[in-house]
């Protein structure tokens, strides 16, 4: 049996997203349906919608989610109909060369994701991130289902699901920050606060935010930022380096994605220190270094997907801990808005007024 749902479309390059009918077949062997409760609207969602991803339009938007089984296909022994599970982009395979090497951080294995949900007219939807769940209902790998406390709201844990594992895992997992380091994070919206939470819970003594608006720095403090720079009026690099003792920071994190912020992270960090991408880069972008200047600072450029989490690691030790009151997650949620309101989450997201729109179902 095939269900009708209202889902969030993006058509093509730069249009508008608009609601319409999205056909949801009945799990097949390994997948499953889930019930979407809760879908956060995350900055990729929108380098979806502007091409900058690729051009397999029409996307089905929406990848931070939190939801309950509904049903599973034939050999899933994972997860069951009734469970509160987190959906994530990165279904550990198993299989590949990266999770043979005991690296399953770098598993990419996107062909478990199924790609069978339709228009009404039958033409195939690209799910964002495997996922698509700006829609009542979705219809995803099983292994994309990872359980967690239920106790834990959907608009909060399905947070975990994209940017905000992005920001903790960047510090926590791919730096990693080290007890007593010195940290800063360049660009301080959803991920960036993340990744300042994941500096502080890492054990991070200086950590410095870095934004061009004076409300995310703001909210860069709520999260642990011990200092801020607003780089419309200060530069950067100097600051961070004034602040860490003339050194540079033991760990810079990028969370835009553009070549001069990229740069800014590469200058301000300490000699051998580490820089981590995070931020995504549109496919036109380009930067020049100095190779003398890559070979002579030495220290690690790193990039991180999805935080290099391990979701059936890392989502139900995190809720744990925001269960504790040890992880303020409900922070990052601005607010909370209907499936209709996707776009003018997206303006909001431009303008800077919130962390995290998040689409209740
Ligand atoms: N690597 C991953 O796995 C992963 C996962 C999720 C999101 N992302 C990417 O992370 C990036 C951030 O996502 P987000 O949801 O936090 O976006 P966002 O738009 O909420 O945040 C971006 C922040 O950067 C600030 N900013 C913009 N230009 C700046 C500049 N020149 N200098 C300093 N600050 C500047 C903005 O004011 C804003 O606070 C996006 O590129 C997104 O696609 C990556
Ligand atoms: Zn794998
Ligand atoms: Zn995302």
């Amino acid at each position: 049996m095939t269900t009708e749902v209202q889902g969030v479309v993006a058509r093509g390059k730069g249009e508008p997203v608009e609601i319409t009918t999205v056909l949801v077949p009945d799990p097949g062997p390994g997948e499953a349906l889930v019930a979407v409760q809760a879908c956060g609207v995350c900055h990729t969602d929108l380098h979806y919608r502007e091409g900058g991803i690729g051009d397999e339009f029409p996307y089905l938007l929406g990848h931070e989610a939190a939801g309950v089984v509904e049903a599973v296909g034939e050999g899933v022994t994972g997860v069951a109909p009734g469970d509160f599970v987190v959906l994530n982009w990165r279904a550990v395979c198993g299989q590949c060369r990266a999770c043979r090497r005991g690296r399953p951080w770098y598993c990419f294995d996107t062909h478990n994701a199924t790609q069978k949900m339709t228009l009404a007219d039958g033409t195939p939807l690209s799910p964002a991130l495997g996922i698509g769940a700006f829609a009542a209902k979705t219809l995803v790998a099983a292994g994309q289902c990872t359980r967690v406390d239920p106790a834990a709201p959907p608009e909060v844990a399905g947070l975990l699901g994209c940017g905000v594992m992005a920001g903790l895992g960047a510090a926590m997992n791919t730096a990693p920050v080290a007890r007593g380091d010195s940290v800063a994070v360049i660009g301080c919206g959803g991920v960036g606060d993340a990744a300042v939470l994941g500096a502080q819970l890492a054990g991070a003594v200086t950590i410095i935010a870095v934004d061009v608006d004076a409300r995310k720095l703001e909210w860069a403090r709520q999260f642990g930022a011990t200092h801020v720079i607003d780089s419309r009026e200060t530069d950067p690099v100097a600051k961070i380096r004034e602040l860490t003792g003339g050194n540079g920071a033991d760990v810079v994190i990028e969370a835009i994605g553009r070549p001069d912020t990229y740069r800014q992270a590469f200058y301000a960090r300490d000699l051998a220190g580490t820089v981590v991408l995070v931020g995504a880069p549109t496919p036109e972008m380009e930067i020049g270094l100095p190779l003398l200047d890559v070979f002579g600072r030495g220290g690690a450029l790193k990039s991180s997907w999805y935080g290099d989490c391990l979701p059936e690691r890392d989502f139900p030790m995190l809720i744990s801990l925001y269960l504790q009151g040890r992880l303020p997650l409900e922070k990052f949620v601005s607010e909370t808005i209907g499936l209709g309101e996707v776009e003018s989450a997206f303006a909001k997201m431009a303008s800077g007024d919130v962390l995290r729109s998040v689409v209740k179902l």
